[in-house]
């Protein structure tokens, strides 16, 4: 391709991916033309080269390593797609097995980190508390923070996905004033998250198979989605050289945003907030004020950046929030006939429907998460467990990636050309 802002053109090389748009390799151009490129929010660049996880947000299509999310939720389980997205490949099962246990030989933290944690006040949003423990776990295992040995980077990774359920589970038990559960390595990794979640040293805890399912399902769906704001803040700071645990903690910052992480919970709060006004009879005065651009609502759940068709991780969850509700004897809860009235309304509304706005996975996971039992501020903080193997896949492939660079976006200036500072009795 070549570009020409009037002096001599300059010829931008174009690259194909395996599918998916084609890209122009702008590397040279500031070098050629003195011109940077302007794509504030980068809605049209690519920021990295990589294998993982492929979106196509008009078909409503999401692959992992290839395998449709959908094959994936029905076919195989969480530790399969941590293997997965981790080594491009699903393991047979006796590397299923040796994956499994790995990562259940790390499920325990380090004893002080319980000390570190009661540092914070109980009310902390668990968001807080995940920013602190994950950052934190780099001074508690500083003998795999190399990030240029691939061994350190290996063990890393699996200390990371081992321990994410047990930091959340320690947030959540220390809030509520309960004893930490100590992980139980029997269980798969979604019966022993419920079971540090739940269980109290006084009596048998029962894991329920159907709450397990959904809840491993969960995991699932929210593994890996590509160059999102949280894995690209993970490739960024990761991007400087500092440790995996650093770089995991600053896409857990970026995750707690309602714009991103943040919008399962307040989802779930809108829906709070609207029961409260009066329920069903008031969902037509709350679209109004959706659809009000002065009013600086949104109707959270809905609408994505990428996707502009139905999330097909949505259809997963809805499958998913019905077999959990009948389980637990819930089909009549008001909140989810509240969600489903405003989802149909949408989906038919000409607001939404011109806009492309279609529910996202955040709209059922916290109706789901509050029939677990999960309270609404832990829901970004489960978000958080099950997106970290994606992020520390994403990590390690820029790492391996031989055209990795420190990241350093450039800017247009807007502000004051150069001026003298005046004395400070003169100004
Ligand atoms: N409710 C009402 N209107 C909306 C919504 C919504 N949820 N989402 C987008 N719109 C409107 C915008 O106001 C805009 O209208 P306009 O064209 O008249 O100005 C139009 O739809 C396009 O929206 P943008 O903000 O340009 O879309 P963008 O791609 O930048 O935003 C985002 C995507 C941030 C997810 C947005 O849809 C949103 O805030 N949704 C609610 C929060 C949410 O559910 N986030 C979860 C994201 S998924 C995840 O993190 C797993």
């Amino acid at each position: 391709m070549s570009f020409s802002n009037g002096s001599p053109s300059v010829d931008l090389p174009v690259y194909s991916g395996s599918i998916g748009p084609d890209v122009i390799d702008i590397r040279k151009l500031y070098a050629q033309t003195g011109m940077f490129t302007y794509d504030p929010g980068f809605l049209s660049t690519a920021a990295c080269q990589s294998a993982i996880t492929y979106i196509d947000g008009d078909k409503g299509e999401l692959l992992y390593r290839g395998y449709p999310i959908e094959q994936l939720a029905t076919h195989c389980d969480f530790m399969e797609t941590c293997h997965l997205l981790l080594y491009g490949n699903l393991p047979d099962a006796k590397g299923k097995a040796a994956f499994t246990r790995n990562v259940t030989q790390h499920t325990m933290v380090n004893e002080q980190m319980q000390f570190f944690l009661r540092g914070f006040r109980r009310d902390a949003h668990p968001m807080a508390i995940m920013t602190g423990l994950v950052g934190a776990l780099s001074a508690f295992y500083h003998d795999s923070t190399d990030i240029n040995n691939p061994e350190h980077r290996e063990i890393s990774a699996i200390r990371l996905i081992a321990k994410l359920p047990t930091l959340v589970a320690m947030a959540y038990k220390y809030s509520i004033g309960q004893p930490f559960m100590y992980p139980k390595n029997d269980l798969s990794y979604a019966g022993n998250f419920l079971h540090m979640m739940f269980a109290t040293p006084c009596e048998p805890y029962v894991v329920n198979p159907v709450i397990e399912r959904a809840l491993d399902r969960i995991f699932v769906l929210h593994a890996d989605h590509e160059q999102n704001a949280s894995t690209s803040t993970v490739r960024l700071c990761g991007s400087s050289g500092t440790n995996p645990f650093a770089a995991i903690a600053a896409g857990v910052a970026c995750l707690w945003g309602p714009a991103h992480g943040g919008a399962n919970e307040a989802c779930l709060n809108m829906l709070e907030e609207i029961q409260a006004m009066g329920g069903i009879s008031k969902v037509g005065e709350f679209m109004s004020q959706v659809k009000d651009k002065n009013s600086g609502v949104k109707l959270m759940g809905f609408g994505h950046r990428v996707y502009k068709n139905y999330d097909p991780r949505a259809k997963l969850m809805q499958e998913t929030c019905n077999e959990v509700l009948a389980a637990m004897g819930l089909e009549n809860d008001p909140l989810f006939k509240l969600a489903k009235a405003l989802e149909k309304i949408a989906l038919e509304d000409d607001y939404f429907v011109s806009r492309k706005l279609y529910p996202n996975v955040d709209f059922y996971s916290g109706i789901v998460q509050r029939a677990i039992g999960i309270p609404v501020k832990l829901f970004t903080g489960i978000f958080a467990l099950a997106r970290t193997v994606g992020w520390i896949a994403q990590l390690n492939e820029m790492i391996g990636d031989p055209e990795y660079k420190i990241g350093r976006p450039r800017q247009l200036f807007t502000g004051a050309e150069r001026r003298d500072v005046v004395e400070i009795s003169k100004r």
